[in-house]
């Protein structure tokens, strides 16, 4: 059970004694010779264990099928760990981190492999103090392997003899409806929703954290947030590259999946969703299933897809050589979610999400209605605009009289970038967070089962025309690689009475 604690100033924390890990626990990262761990998921541990977030002497254990020498996955482990070589302080913490890692392979299929995984465990668990001993799995590993593995560490690495366990989960959980069901009580007949814990990488963002705070920390916010002072709302995600090298994965599941049913709408979701009773993971996650469930499926009408061509010097999605030729994949798209709820009625939802685009961002902008014209001819509206990410920022674009004897308005901003505010602070990656989140037990920034399965049914039936499951499949407008997205997205904003400012 978690307990609530109040600060002046400060959001209550959910920690328990129980819950929160600071003793005797190991991390088990599986698939650890792969790109997530490398790129993510060890510099994320090593961020924790260098500000002394980690449990006192936890020790971190890799499996993977790959035979790895202790070097090589100590290599491996701490090649994307940045400023070891500018800073000696970085460079002592990566050794001593070092000392932390160490190393099994095995199959992923294969009940004795994970007996010798155990077996290492118990080794380790030999020199801990008290009985208490407290295991981790974190599987970053492909989602043809979760079921396997997820039964195997429950059958023979799970620790029954007192302490805790708890299994982490990567997206994408399943690829529609039924699938993403068959996987999920799946894993359920082995892990409780307790010792579950699905990420998706967007919850441990910032900006995306912060959403809450803006919102019902904010009382003049609060006041014109729903449909008498918005009159539409963007979520975007842009990246300025391509699948390079991830084509084989990315055809099988396109943009929608990767971007915009989990990472768009999940910021969507903490966006709309009405007060919660409390900070707890449950009562945030009650509220957001409760605006989710308000959401019908989409509409192909309300759908714009792309797919990005050869530009620039820059190859096209078909060039690639994992992408099978002829593929309708959409690298892009543009649709519009409709909330049939008494805030949010008639208010356009636009999520928008695009690789080989002509620049990196991630941002909400909100859009308000007009003031009432009489005094002011064809004055901007006001815009609120959180940047996710790069360079975290909210801003508030505001009419305001032109300096001088003139009555003029001219748009101008209010402005609150991160850099400039919060001078010393460094801004922590969402995986840091999340993992500090599932040692101290903490659900609130995970998925519930629930919340994916209304997800599911909002995108399963557009998804299922787009591979053609009812019907022919659309053909996706082509975008130059490095554009701003395919030309028709401008008439497809106005649709929605998107006015540029
Ligand atoms: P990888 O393709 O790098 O796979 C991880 C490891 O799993 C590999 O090193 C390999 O280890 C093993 N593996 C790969 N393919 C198979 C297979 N077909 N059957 C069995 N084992 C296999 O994946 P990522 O690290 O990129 O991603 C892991 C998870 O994280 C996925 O669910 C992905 O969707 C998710 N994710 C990844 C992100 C990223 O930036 N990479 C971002 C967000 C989520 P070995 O052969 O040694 O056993
Ligand atoms: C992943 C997607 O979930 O998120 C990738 O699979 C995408 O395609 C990535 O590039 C974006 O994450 P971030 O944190 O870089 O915005």
């Amino acid at each position: 059970m978690s307990r609530a604690r109040s600060m002046s100033g400060t959001i209550p924390s959910m920690e328990t004694s129980h819950d929160n890990l600071k003793d005797n626990t190991i991390i088990i990262v599986l698939g650890a010779s792969g790109d997530l761990a490398k790129k993510k998921t060890f510099p994320a541990l090593f961020a924790l264990f260098r500000q002394g977030f980690l449990p006192r002497d936890a020790k971190i254990v890799g499996y993977a099928r790959t035979k790895m020498e202790k070097d090589d996955f100590e290599g491996r482990a701490t090649s994307y760990i940045k400023g070891a070589a500018e800073d000696k302080e970085i460079a002592n913490a990566v050794e001593s981190f070092k000392l932390t890692l160490s190393y099994v392979a095995g199959s992923y299929e294969d009940g004795a492999a994970f007996d010798g995984l155990t077996k290492h465990l118990d080794e380790i668990e030999a020199k801990y103090q008290s009985k208490e001993r407290n295991r981790i799995f974190y599987l970053a590993l492909p989602p043809s392997v979760f079921i396997p593995v997820a039964k195997n560490i429950k059958e023979h690495c799970y620790n029954s003899k007192g302490g805790v366990n708890r299994i982490i989960i990567e997206k994408p959980f399943g690829k529609d409806l039924d699938s993403a069901r068959e996987l999920l009580n799946t894993v359920k007949q082995y892990w409780t929703e307790d010792e579950t814990f699905r990420i998706d990488h967007y919850l441990g963002k910032e900006m995306v954290k912060n959403l809450l705070v803006l919102r019902f920390a904010n009382v003049a916010l609060g006041a014109a947030w729903d449909k008498n002072s918005i009159s539409n709302v963007q979520i975007t995600f842009k990246e300025p590259f391509g699948t390079e090298g991830r084509g084989g994965y990315f055809d099988e599941f396109g943009i929608i999946r990767d971007v915009l049913q989990n990472h768009l709408l999940q910021v969507l979701s903490v966006l709309t969703m009405e007060r919660p009773v409390s900070f707890s993971a449950e009562d945030i996650r009650d509220e957001k299933v409760k605006v989710l469930r308000c959401i019908p499926p989409i509409e192909r009408s309300d759908t714009l897809l792309g797919q990005y061509v050869a530009a620039n010097g820059k190859p096209g999605y078909l060039d690639d050589t994992t992408v099978p030729p002829q593929s309708v994949c959409p690298t892009f798209a543009a649709t519009t979610l409709w909330i049939h709820n008494p805030r949010w009625e008639g208010v356009p939802f636009v999520l928008k999400a695009g690789k080989a685009l002509n620049e990196s961002k991630v941002e909400v902008r909100i859009q308000f209605k007009e003031v009432t014209q009489g005094i002011f001819k064809d004055i901007a509206r006001n815009e609120l605009v959180i940047r996710i990410q790069p360079n975290e920022a909210v801003y508030l674009k505001l009419n305001s009289k032109t300096p001088g004897l003139h009555t003029r308005a001219i748009p101008t901003e209010m402005d609150l970038t991160y850099k400039r505010r919060f001078l010393e602070t460094k801004i922590p990656e969402a995986y840091e967070a999340l993992i500090l989140d599932a040692l101290r037990g903490d659900h609130s920034n995970f998925v519930r089962h629930d919340e994916l399965d209304v997800a599911w049914k909002i995108f399963t039936p557009i998804l299922h025309w787009i591979d053609g499951q009812s019907g022919p499949r659309p053909h996706p407008v082509q975008y130059p690689y490095g554009s701003r997205g395919p030309k028709e997205l401008a008439d497809f904003m106005a649709k929605y009475g998107y006015k540029r400012s």
